[in-house]
C-alpha cells in the first residue's frame, strides 16, 4: 500500500510545513518507513491558530444556526461511515490496530459527531423563577479557538471525541494528533470540506509534542486545551498554560482494577476480561490491567484465562483474522518488554512474555499474564500500555477494595459478580471515574468520561463536554408579581 505524505490541514487546505521539514512514519509491522508527514513548528501553529481565530471572528460557523451545524456534522458522520474502510486501513498502517478487531466498532467515530450534532441543538438550558419574582436563564456560547491534543492509541476515534463537541458548539479548533499516528486524520480534512464546514473552523497541525504541541497550547489566541495522553505531558501542559489561566481537560490513562468474584458468570467473564486487556494490544486508557480474583476461583480463573489468551492470534493487522497487532513503536515495545523483564523478578510470567515464535520483525508482543507479584510491585502499580495482565488473588471484599484503591490512578473499574448487592457495594467504594459491571467499555455518550486521581482532571461527554467547550452565562430579570 503506497501512502501519500501526510500534510497539515489549515484554513481549509492541505499544506506542507513552512520550514519544508518532514518526519518519517514508521510501520510497527515492518519497522520500515511508510511515508513522511509534515513536521509542524511554531510557525505552522501560528498559521493554524490565525485561520481558526479568523474563522471564529467571521462567524460563518460560530454564529451559525444550530440546525445548520447539525446538518453539516450529520453529513460528516455519514462520510466517516462511508470512508471507514480507508480510515481503518490507515490506522492499521500507522499504529498497528487490527482491521478485523475494532475496539468500539466502526460507527463510534461517526456516533461522536452525530451525538454532539444533536446535543448542541436539542439540549435545554437552565431556567429558574426565584420566588416568582426573578426569572433567570442560562446561555451556552462558543468560546473561540481550542487546542486538541490527541494520542496514537485510537487516533481517529479519540480525535472525533474531542472535535465533535468542540466544533458542534461553534468553536474553532487546532488539532495536534500524535507524531505516531499522523495518517488517518488526513481523511477528516477532506470529509469536513465536503460536508460544508466553513474553512478555518477545523485545522490540523502535524508534528511532535515539544515542537508543535507546546507552542499550540501556549499560543495566546488559544483559549483552552483538551488533552489525552500521559500524566507527564499533562503536567507539562498545565504548567505552560497556567500564566494565561486557560481551561484544560485531561484524560490520562490508568491501571484499572477488575474484580472477579466467585459468583461471576465465568465463561462470559473470562472472554470479556481478556478483551479488556488484549484489545488494541492493551493500548487503551481504560484497559482492565489489574485483575483481582477471589481466592476460591483463582486457579479456575487462571486456567481459563490462559486458554482464552491463546485465542488472541498475533499477526499482521491488515489480515482480517488477526486479533492482536503489534504495539505502536520501538519505544513502546521496549517499555512493555522492560515491564515483562521486571515481572520475572517482581513476580512470575505465567504465560506469553516474548515475541511470538517466527515473528522476528515488528513490535509484536504475545498476550502476557503475570502472577505472584505483590500489589505494591511496579508491575501492579504502573501503566504498562501493552497486552500484559497482572492477576492478583484476594479473599474478602474489603481486602480486594484495599488493593484496588491502592493506586495513583483511578480511571475505570470493572466488577464481575451475579450479586447486585456486591456490585453496588463495590461500585460505591472504588475510587474511579467509571465503573462497568459485567461488561467492558459499553458507552452512553451522555455520561461523563474521565478519571479521578492521576487519571485525569475534568469530564467529557454529553453536558460535561458542553460545559467545557462553551461559555455558560445567565440573564436575570424581575417578573411581574402574581
Ligand atoms: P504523550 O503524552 O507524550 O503524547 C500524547 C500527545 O501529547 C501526543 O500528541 C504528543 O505529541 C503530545 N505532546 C507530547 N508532549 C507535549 C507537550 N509538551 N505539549 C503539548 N503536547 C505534547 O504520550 P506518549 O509518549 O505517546 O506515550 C507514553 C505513555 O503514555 C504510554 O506508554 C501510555 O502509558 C500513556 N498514554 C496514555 C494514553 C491514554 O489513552 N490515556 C494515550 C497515549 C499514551
Ligand atoms: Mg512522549
Amino acid at each position: 500500500m503506497t501512502v501519500a505524505p501526510a500534510r497539515h490541514f489549515i484554513g481549509g487546505e492541505f499544506r506542507d510545513s513552512l520550514s519544508g521539514q518532514t518526519f518519517d512514519v514508521i510501520s510497527p509491522v515492518t519497522e520500515q518507513v511508510v511515508t513522511t508527514a509534515a513536521r509542524g513548528d511554531v510557525d505552522d501553529v501560528a498559521a493554524a491558530v490565525k485561520a481558526a481565530t479568523d474563522a471564529f471572528a467571521a462567524g460563518d460557523w460560530s454564529r451559525a444556526k444550530p440546525s445548520f451545524r447539525r446538518q453539516v456534522l450529520m453529513k460528516a458522520a455519514d462520510l466517516i461511515d462511508q470512508r471507514y474502510p480507508e480510515i481503518n486501513r490507515l490506522e492499521a498502517l500507522e499504529m498497528g490496530h487490527p482491521i478485523g478487531a475494532p475496539v468500539q466498532g466502526p460507527s463510534r467515530s461517526a456516533w461522536n459527531l452525530r451525538f454532539f450534532a444533536m446535543e448542541q441543538e436539542l439540549a435545554g438550558n437552565h431556567s429558574f423563577n426565584r420566588d416568582d419574582n426573578l426569572l433567570t436563564y442560562t446561555m451556552c456560547d462558543p468560546v473561540g479557538t481550542f487546542a486538541l491534543i490527541s494520542p496514537w492509541n485510537a487516533p481517529f476515534m479519540l480525535s472525533t471525541w474531542k472535535l465533535g463537541p468542540a466544533i458542534a458548539y461553534g468553536n474553532s479548533v487546532v488539532h495536534k494528533p500524535s507524531e505516531l499516528s499522523p495518517l488517518s486524520i488526513g481523511v477528516l480534512g477532506e470529509i469536513f470540506a465536503e460536508a460544508g464546514l466553513p474553512a478555518g473552523a477545523y485545522n490540523t497541525v502535524l508534528g511532535f509534542g515539544k515542537e508543535a504541541g507546546a507552542p499550540l497550547v501556549e499560543h495566546p489566541d488559544v483559549i483552552g486545551v483538551s488533552f489525552t495522553g500521559s500524566p507527564a505531558t499533562a503536567r507539562d501542559i498545565a504548567a505552560r498554560v497556567a500564566p494565561q489561566l486557560k481551561r484544560t481537560s485531561f484524560e490520562l490513562g490508568g491501571k484499572s482494577a477488575v474484580f472477579v468474584f466467585a459468583d461471576a458468570d465465568m465463561p462470559k467473564c473470562v472472554a470479556t476480561v481478556a478483551a479488556g486487556i488484549f484489545s488494541n494490544s492493551g493500548q487503551l486508557c481504560i484497559a482492565g490491567s489489574r485483575i483481582l480474583v477471589q481466592r476460591q476461583v483463582y486457579d479456575q480463573f487462571l486456567e481459563a484465562f490462559v486458554a482464552e489468551s491463546k485465542k488472541w492470534v498475533v499477526g499482521d493487522p491488515m489480515e482480517a483474522s488477526t486479533r492482536l497487532g503489534p504495539v505502536v513503536s520501538k519505544a513502546q515495545y521496549d517499555k512493555v518488554m522492560g515491564y515483562i523483564e521486571l515481572a520475572r523478578t517482581e513476580g512470575r510470567v505465567l504465560s506469553g512474555g516474548t515475541r511470538p515464535p517466527g515473528m522476528d520483525t515488528g513490535y509484536f508482543v504475545e498476550p502476557t499474564i503475570i502472577v505472584d507479584a505483590a500489589p505494591s510491585a511496579r508491575v501492579c502499580q504502573e501503566e504498562i500500555f501493552g497486552p500484559v495482565a497482572v492477576v492478583v488473588p484476594f479473599d474478602s471484599v474489603e481486602e480486594g477494595l484495599a488493593i484496588a484503591n491502592d493506586s495513583e490512578y483511578g480511571l475505570a473499574g470493572y466488577i464481575w459478580t451475579e450479586s447486585q448487592t456486591t456490585a453496588h457495594y463495590v461500585a460505591a467504594r472504588m475510587q474511579t471515574g467509571m465503573i462497568w459491571v459485567n461488561c467492558f467499555f459499553e458507552r452512553d455518550l451522555r455520561q461523563p468520561f474521565g478519571g479521578v486521581k492521576h487519571s485525569g482532571l475534568g469530564r467529557e461527554g454529553g453536558g460535561y463536554s458542553r460545559e467545557f467547550f462553551t461559555e455558560t452565562r445567565f440573564v436575570a430579570f424581575p417578573t411581574t408579581p402574581r
